[in-house]
């Protein structure tokens, strides 16, 4: 007997990035992007909160693991801040501008959940349960912090470069194309995918309210064909809520070209998330989710958790972005060591970004599995 025949899907999105499955990852572990390529979708890494030094270290060792094999990576390059005229503020004028008033908020809330303080001369990018701390607290989204991440970028050779949070400047976008690579860019609507495509950008990816991370307010169901509408001619990935081959077949039914995927991978074995955090995600709903600023300024999906409820109560707003970031990296990472020896309610504040589909993350499989099944079973729905 033949080996069972892998299904195929060509569609303008395999055509451009020179891959076998219209199905992207994006992920903050290194091993996921290798795996996702590895089977003939594309990988691509969240580097936003990486330092130049790590992005090269991850970009170099993906290099080796990959070689041809296409993959991409995913920097938050803000529309707009304080101060861009002159490059943006740099981080330790950032740090000063956090009032006191929120650093005591947070100062009370880890004393009331009994959540260690972090040793003398911690670094952050320390090593959880064996594996990293889900989000590390050194990035700032300043426009100073990101030029040298998006110059390693530049000089590296990978397939796509994605940019969340804003349209990436013209002269960016360019230089990624002289040097042969693609851009795409996060809409939450059809007029933030129109001025994507108006700068340059090779592929939208429209990303609905149900989607982990840096939200919008429109639904996947609608969003999806008004930006494959809005965007005519440039090919647009379907994002938010999609983690089952059922869910990226009505996707691709609804004009998208392929689908771009991230709660999905937080279960893989492969993932960053910690053991604590897997747990949780294991065990929770769909409307275990919140879409909240609590952990850096901006609404992010993220499960609903002690900080987040914190938020909500407090007489205090959540600061905007970057202070917000700023104010919970060291918390976070704290709550993170704290909840993997479980001392005293620190697991209670242990949370991640993760989308609406998290009800359906209910077993840990090797990534490479996750891939197979969404893709084979979307074939067989499309083929009917
Ligand atoms: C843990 C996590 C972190 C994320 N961080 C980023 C990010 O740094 N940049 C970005 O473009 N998108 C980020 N996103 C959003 C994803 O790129 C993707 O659009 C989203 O996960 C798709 O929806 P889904 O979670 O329902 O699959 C993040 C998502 C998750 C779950």
């Amino acid at each position: 007997m033949s080996p069972p025949r892998r299904p195929t899907m060509q569609t303008e999105i395999t055509e451009r990035l020179g891959i076998e499955f219209p199905l992207l990852a994006f992920s903050h572990s290194a091993d996921v992007v290798v795996a996702v390529s590895r089977a003939g979708g594309m990988g691509v890494l969240g580097a936003a909160q990486l330092s130049v030094e790590e992005l090269e270290r991850k970009l170099a060792w993906l290099g080796e693991e990959l070689g041809e094999v296409p993959f991409g990576v995913d920097l938050l390059l803000p529309g707009r801040y304080e101060k861009a005229d002159e490059g943006g503020l740099a981080r330790e004028e950032l740090i000063a501008q956090v009032p006191d008033q929120h650093r005591a908020f947070v100062a009370g809330l880890m004393d009331e959940y009994g959540v260690p303080e972090l040793e003398e001369g911690y670094e952050f990018g320390d090593i959880v349960d064996g594996r990293g701390v889900p989000v590390t607290g050194n990035h700032t989204y300043t426009a100073k912090d990101t030029q040298p991440l998006l110059d390693v970028c530049l000089a590296s050779g990978i397939t796509l470069f994605a940019n969340a949070l804003g349209v990436a400047p013209t002269d960016t976008i360019d230089a990624f194309h002289e040097r042969g690579m693609l851009v795409a860019g996060l809409a939450g609507t059809a007029r933030h995918g129109e001025k994507h495509r108006q700068a340059g950008t090779d592929i939208v990816i429209a990303q609905g309210y149900e989607a982990g991370g840096h939200t919008g307010e429109i639904g996947s169901m609608v969003l999806i064909p008004d930006v494959v509408d809005a965007v005519e001619g440039t090919p647009v990935l379907a994002a938010g809520g999609i983690a089952s081959g059922r869910q990226m077949a009505a996707a691709m039914m609804l004009g998208a070209a392929g689908v771009w995927t991230g709660s999905v991978w937080l279960t893989s074995e492969e993932a960053e998330t910690t053991d604590v955090v897997r747990e949780k995600f294991v065990g929770a709903v769909a409307a275990d989710t919140v879409r909240s600023r609590a952990c850096t300024g901006r609404p992010a999906r993220q499960l609903r958790s002690g900080w987040s409820e914190a938020w909500e109560e407090a007489d205090i707003e959540p600061l905007g972005m970057p202070h917000q970031g700023i104010l919970y990296a060291e918390p976070q990472v704290r709550i993170a060591r704290g909840a993997a020896v479980d001392a005293g309610r620190s697991r209670e504040l242990a949370t991640y970004f993760v989308g609406q589909v998290v009800g359906r993350l209910d077993r840990v499989l090797p990534a490479a599995a996750i891939f197979d099944e969404i893709v084979t079973d979307c074939a067989e729905l499309l083929d009917r």
